[in-house]
């Protein structure tokens, strides 16, 4: 049977588009991917919290039992220090005497408390870790809409990329006043980890400097978070191209090129916008800006339209 040129002409089209759709389902089945990626760490990484937080939390509290022990407990040697002298000359003296050698009192009377400090220190700070993967991860409210104050997000997004950032560059929170916003702070903090770590792999000197700026906008209708780096920047001809899926200037194997689009959609699942501006060279600075209230935006948007 001969087709004619109009039937060959729509097959092609037919063709064309099922391969395009194929495309999309594709990109779509990727970002998937990604995103449970993301949220199953976000959910090991809760898990591994949770297990952590008891244990610590006997230790801290232990801490300070033992702490006060011990000041009891040096009392009470400083007792017997000064009734040491009624036994001059007996055998029990020489015995004190040559065991306060022996443990070098003198030196062990100064370090026990600065062992005690650092080790306290030490777990409060595993504590700080703790709370900020919860924090991070946000278990206790899945994928719930809240009220949630960004600039908390951002802090303990900070010490999760803390490893990633802190031999590369400082980072300088210039935070306005910002009121809680309407949100899903998990996957708000995904975007903050995104654009941090992007900052910190663009730093091309020496060392860097991050500046995280906020405030609100539109007469306190929306609030805006930027996220600026002194490094590499991003040339002309990619700068429409960065929130585009797969799209990455790393090296196989290190970046996905899918961070700044899944950041993007999740900004604009809040109804917000994400910018960028950069010069080549100079540095690059994102943008987002989000609605306060949920509501708020939407009712704009269709003002909008
Ligand atoms: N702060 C920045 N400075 C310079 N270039 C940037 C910056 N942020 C993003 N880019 C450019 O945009 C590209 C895409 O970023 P995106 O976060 O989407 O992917 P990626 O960082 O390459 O990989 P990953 O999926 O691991 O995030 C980067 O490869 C880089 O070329
Ligand atoms: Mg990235």
């Amino acid at each position: 049977m001969d087709m004619t040129a109009q039937q060959v002409e729509n097959l092609i089209r037919t063709n064309e588009s099922l391969l395009e759709l194929n495309r999309k389902l594709q990109l779509a089945q990727d970002q998937l991917m990604q995103s449970e990626k993301l949220a199953s760490i976000g959910q090991l990484a809760a898990g591994v919290a949770h297990e952590i937080n008891n244990p610590v939390g006997y230790v801290f509290s232990n801490f300070g039992t033992l702490e006060r022990y011990l000041a009891d407990l040096f009392r009470m040697l400083g007792a017997y220090e000064e009734a040491e002298p009624l036994l001059a000359g007996t055998p029990a003296a020489r015995r004190l005497a040559d065991l306060r050698r022996e443990i070098e009192l003198d030196y062990l009377k100064e370090d026990v408390p600065t062992l005690m400090a650092e080790s306290c220190e030490g777990i409060k700070r595993v504590r700080k870790i703790v709370q900020d993967l919860k924090d991070f991860s946000h278990v206790d409210a899945r994928q719930e809409w809240e009220w949630a104050d960004l600039h908390k997000g951002i802090d303990s997004t900070l010490n999760i990329v803390n490893n990633e950032i802190k031999y590369k560059a400082d980072v300088v929170r210039e935070y306005g006043a910002l009121p809680e916003i309407e949100c899903l702070p998990s996957e708000l903090n995904q975007v903050f980890m995104n654009l941090l770590v992007n900052a910190a792999h663009a730093v091309s000197k020496e060392r860097g400097t991050i500046v995280i700026r906020s405030g609100v906008d539109a007469g306190g209708a929306a609030a805006w978070v930027e996220v600026e780096d002194d490094g590499c920047g991003i040339a002309k001809e990619n700068l429409s191209r960065v929130f585009d899926p797969f799209f990455t200037t790393k090296p196989v194997g290190k970046g996905t090129g899918l961070g700044l689009s899944l950041s993007y959609g999740i900004v604009k699942k809040h109804g917000g916008r994400l910018e960028v501006d950069s010069e080549p060279g100079r540095g690059t600075r994102f943008r987002i800006t989000l609605p306060v209230r949920r509501a708020a935006l939407a009712v704009a948007e269709e003002a909008v339209q």
